[in-house]
This record gives C-alpha cells, sequence and structure tokens, in this order.
C-alpha cells in the first residue's frame, strides 16, 4: 500500500475542511447513505476502467451494490418522496431501468469481448447522469421539504433493507428477462 506523506495543511485546506465537515453532517440519513453509496459505485467503475484488477469479481460486486442501492430508492425512498417531485421520480424509475437493462448486458459480457469496456463506460455515464440529478435535485429537495422524524425512519429502513438485498444478490433482486425490470415491479 503506498504510505501517503506527511503535510501540514494550508489554513485553506483546513477552513475548507470545516466547511465540508459542517455540510456532510447536515445532510439527512437517507442522503448521506445514498451518496456514499454513489461513492462506492464510482470507485468501481474506476478500477474496472483501470483494467488493473480482475473484472470478474468486480462486475458482480457492482451487481450486487447497484441492486441493493436500487431496491431501496424505488421501494423505500422513491415512493415516500414522490409528492415531492413527482415527474423527477418518474424519471428516475425510467433510469433505474435502462441501468438495470444494461447492468444485465454487462453481466452477459465476457471480460475478454471487445464490447467490454465499452459497456462498462456506456452504463457508468448512464449511472453518472442519474447521481448528477439526485445528488443535485432531489436529494436537496427532499432534505428541505421531508421532516427530520421521516428522514430518519426512512435511513433506517433503507440501511436494513439494503444489507438484506447485497447479501442475496443482484439475481435475487432484479426479474430474469429484458421484458421488465425492477423499477416496473417496484411501481405495481
Ligand atoms: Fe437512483
Ligand atoms: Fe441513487
Amino acid at each position: 500500500m503506498p504510505t501517503k506523506t506527511a503535510r501540514k495543511p494550508s489554513k485553506t485546506a483546513t477552513k475548507t475542511a470545516k466547511k465540508k465537515a459542517h455540510k456532510t453532517t447536515g445532510k439527512s440519513p437517507p442522503t448521506a447513505l445514498l451518496e456514499k453509496q454513489h461513492r462506492k459505485v464510482e470507485g468501481i467503475f474506476r478500477k474496472l476502467e483501470g483494467g488493473r484488477a480482475d473484472p470478474g469479481p468486480l462486475v458482480t460486486e457492482l451487481a450486487n451494490d447497484l441492486a441493493g442501492h436500487m431496491a431501496i430508492e424505488q421501494d423505500i425512498y422513491y415512493p415516500a418522496v414522490k409528492k415531492v417531485d413527482p415527474s423527477l421520480v418518474l424519471e428516475s424509475y425510467e433510469e433505474h431501468s435502462i441501468a438495470e437493462l444494461a447492468l444485465k448486458r454487462l453481466l452477459a459480457t465476457s471480460p475478454k469481448h471487445e464490447s467490454f469496456k465499452a459497456r462498462v463506460t456506456a452504463l457508468k455515464e448512464l449511472i453518472q447522469h442519474h447521481v448528477e440529478e439526485e445528488e443535485g435535485d432531489l436529494f436537496p429537495q427532499v432534505d428541505k421539504k421531508l421532516d427530520e422524524e421521516t428522514l430518519a425512519t426512512l435511513g433506517e429502513q433503507m440501511k436494513a433493507r439494503f444489507a438484506r438485498v447485497v447479501a442475496a444478490g443482484f439475481e435475487a433482486a432484479v426479474p430474469d428477462t429484458y421484458e421488465e425490470t425492477s423499477a416496473d415491479l417496484s411501481k405495481q
């Protein structure tokens, strides 16, 4: 593991870090949880695109993490926050569906296939766009409009469900077809 060189932080850096810490603690439990999961998925994409790690286990980890993340948003978070911005939430379900189909295609692709990396990148870009809308638009609206107690309860439910879905795995969480997606089923 590379060692980090100890460096005294500049005054500006300390100020920025404090501001950042304040901002982080100001986020609701659901926002903090979902954003942490977004960062983890971005890390997996970086490793996959870097091409140095074994892609097999990384794709499995990505699929399980995304299955858990999509499940807690679709089944718990989105229904609870839909009234805040109905059209944005409906768009989110659609973006989940498209990402899930792209993820299925990736899971069915050998890392040796000439399009493997292209499928990784296409999925990453779909998710990137979606994450930008959630973090830049939906989450801030929700944190402003829902009361603290509701947000705290949501956070607890989402955390517990995420662990269960990840443990069961991607295949248990999504339908075994390209005809419908877990987002479609969540809305029924
Ligand atoms: Fe989402
Ligand atoms: Fe998300």
